[in-house]
C-alpha cells in the first residue's frame, strides 16, 4: 500500500496547518513547499470527538487544487466512515482515524486502503496498544499522540515517549517492516532529534513551525534534525 512513495521510506517533518494563518494559508503552503516540504497534517475536528472545530473538505479542496503537496489527513471525528470519501484528494496520502472513534474500526481502516491511500490508527495518551493487536494486517501507520487531541500549542506528555518504544519493539517482533510511526503534540527543536531516535518516522510540528518569523527556515531546521536522528526499523 503506498509502497512506492518516499514518505513512507524517509524521515518526514509533517507541519500541521491547524497553527497556520488562515487568512495567508496559501502562501503559507507554498513557503513551505519552496522550502522543501512535501507533506502536511491536516487536523480535521468535528466539535464531538474532540472539543474543538478546525476545517472541511471545501477547504482541503481548495489546497488541492492550488498546490502539489501531499496530505496526511488526521481525522478527529466520530463516525469517521462518514468522512473517506470527502478527504480522498489525489494528494491525500494517509487517512488516520482514531481507535476510539467508530464502531467498526477494521472496516474503515480497510475501505481506506481500498482507495489506495495508507491507513493509519492513532492513540490518545490513555489508548492502551492491545487495540493494534487484530488490526495489524489494515495499517499502514500508527500515530502516537503526545497530547490530548483537541488543540494545537499544548505541552508535550513525557509518559507518552514510553509508547514510541513498546510499539517500535512490537513491530521489529512482528517483522511489520515498513509500519510508520507517527508523532502528534507537543514537539519542539528540544524534544525532535529524540523523539525519531526513538523511532519516529513522521513527526508532526504546528506551533514550532508557524510561530516562526520564517516558515521555510523553521521546517528545514526542524527536518534536518528529524533526519540527523532517526533510526529505521
Ligand atoms: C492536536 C493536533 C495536532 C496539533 C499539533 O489535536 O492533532 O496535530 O496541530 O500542534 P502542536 O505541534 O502545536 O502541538
Ligand atoms: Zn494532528
Amino acid at each position: 500500500m503506498g509502497s512506492d512513495c518516499p514518505q513512507r521510506k524517509e524521515f518526514r517533518l509533517l507541519p500541521s496547518l491547524l497553527s497556520a494563518d488562515f487568512f495567508n494559508l496559501s502562501e503559507q503552503v507554498h513557503s513551505l513547499e519552496a522550502a522543501g516540504c512535501d507533506l502536511v497534517h491536516l487536523d480535521i475536528m468535528d466539535g464531538h470527538f474532540v472539543p474543538n472545530l478546525t476545517f472541511g473538505p471545501p477547504v482541503v479542496k481548495s489546497l488541492a487544487e492550488s498546490s502539489g503537496i501531499d496530505f496526511d489527513v488526521h481525522l478527529m471525528v466520530d463516525r469517521p466512515d462518514d468522512w473517506i470519501e470527502a478527504f480522498d484528494f489525489p494528494n491525500t496520502r494517509c487517512i488516520t482515524i482514531h481507535a476510539e472513534a467508530g464502531n467498526h474500526v477494521h472496516r474503515t481502516l480497510q475501505s481506506i486502503r481500498d482507495r489506495g491511500m495508507m491507513a493509519g490508527l492513532s492513540l490518545n495518551p490513555g489508548t492502551p496498544l492491545d487495540c493494534l493487536e487484530y488490526l495489524w494486517p489494515t495499517l499502514d501507520l500508527i500515530l502516537i499522540m503526545t497530547v490530548n487531541p483537541g488543540f494545537g500549542g499544548q505541552s508535550f506528555i513525557p509518559a507518552c515517549a514510553e509508547k514510541i518504544e513498546a510499539v517500535s519493539r512490537l513491530i521489529t517482533e512482528r517483522s511489520e517492516r515498513g509500519m510508520i510511526i507517527e508523532i502528534d503534540g507537543g514537539v519542539n527543536r528540544d524534544n525532535l532529534g529524540g523523539l525519531a531516535s526513538k523511532g519516529a518516522q513522521w513527526i508532526v510540528a504546528g506551533n514550532s513551525v508557524f510561530t516562526q518569523p520564517h516558515l521555510g527556515q523553521a521546517f528545514k531546521e526542524l527536518q534536518e534534525i528529524g533526519k540527523k536522528n532517526w533510526k529505521a526499523q
